[in-house]
């Protein structure tokens, strides 16, 4: 049973998604990545996209994100469609996404703070004031204390990863993403880690997205995960539909089997 809460206003069904990918089809250097692959996203929702290595996961999204164009297929967010948009456009519209990269990616000739101040001081005019104490509050949303003048490379990992965060919120974006946010880290800290992606998505009220291939963390932060396979979702319900899917290949991936239609060689 779902619980209602009094955080979930958007139950219009006519509302627009906050993120559409339509029939995406891209290709590099003639290998098919994506192929007809699509998905809706509500606003405020938790969608997690888990598959196999290799299978088109961060591609997707850095569709989401416009770093990449599909070859064919719209990206709408917010029912404008951004393969259209120039890039000064597209850069603009970019400061609506926060985006966690795999391993922090945090610059290491800076400090936590000068990291986090970063996207502020190159997208707002705000005064030096102004940015300290928001470098302060993304650092109290994500729990650290006492870390704004280490370097990254002085931290363990996952206080490494808890920086990406406070700096991919510092502009406050209506969309978080999550690229393996969990990779690399011991179970209890993925744990911690998982809580903090539900806690933001929470506080912050906002649309994420992430990419997983950790079933525990998949499970605990979304409220739909979607399965990437041959380049399209295959599977996409909420955890409990997702758990209970007859879909082999769905089966294979929860169990993390060697054998089955995820391996039987068909996926090359
Ligand atoms: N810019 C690029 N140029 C050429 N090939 C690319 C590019 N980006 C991705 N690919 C290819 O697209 C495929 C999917 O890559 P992607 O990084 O999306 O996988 P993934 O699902 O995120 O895997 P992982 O779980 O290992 O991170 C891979 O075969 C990769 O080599
Ligand atoms: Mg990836």
């Amino acid at each position: 049973m779902t619980v209602a809460t009094n955080m979930e206003p958007q139950s219009d069904p006519n509302a627009e998604p906050m993120i559409s990918l339509q029939h995406i089809y891209k290709s590099f250097e003639g290998k098919e990545v994506l192929r007809d692959l699509s998905i809706d996203i509500a606003r405020g929702e938790s969608v997690v996209i888990v598959g196999g290595s290799g299978t088109g996961k961060s591609v997707t999204l850095k569709h989401i994100i416009g770093l990449l164009r599909p070859d064919s297929g719209h990206v709408m967010i917010e029912g404008r469609d951004i393969t259209e948009m120039r890039p000064v456009e597209l850069n603009r519209f970019r400061q609506h996404f926060g985006m966690a990269f795999q391993e922090g990616a945090l610059f290491d000739s800076m400090s936590v703070f000068e990291n986090i101040a970063f996207p502020l001081r190159r997208h707002t005019k705000m005064t030096e004031e102004a940015i300290a104490a928001r470098v302060e509050e993304c650092l109290e949303q994500v729990h650290l204390h006492g870390v704004d003048g280490k370097r990254p490379s002085e931290l363990s990992g996952g206080m490494r990863r808890r920086v990406g965060f406070a700096r991919a919120i510092s502009l406050k974006p209506e969309i978080l993403l999550f690229d393996e946010p969990t990779t690399g880290l011991d179970p209890v800290i993925s744990d911690v880690v998982a809580d903090l992606i539900v806690e933001m998505d929470r506080t912050l009220n906002t649309t994420t997205v992430t990419i997983t291939h950790d079933m525990k963390v998949a499970f605990k932060i979304a409220d739909r995960v979607a399965m990437l396979f041959q380049g399209h979702i295959v599977e996409d319900g909420t955890p409990a539909e997702f758990q209970r899917s007859e879909n082999p290949i769905v089966q294979q991936f929860i169990e993390g089997r060697a054998e089955g239609p995820l391996t039987d060689g068909t996926n090359e």
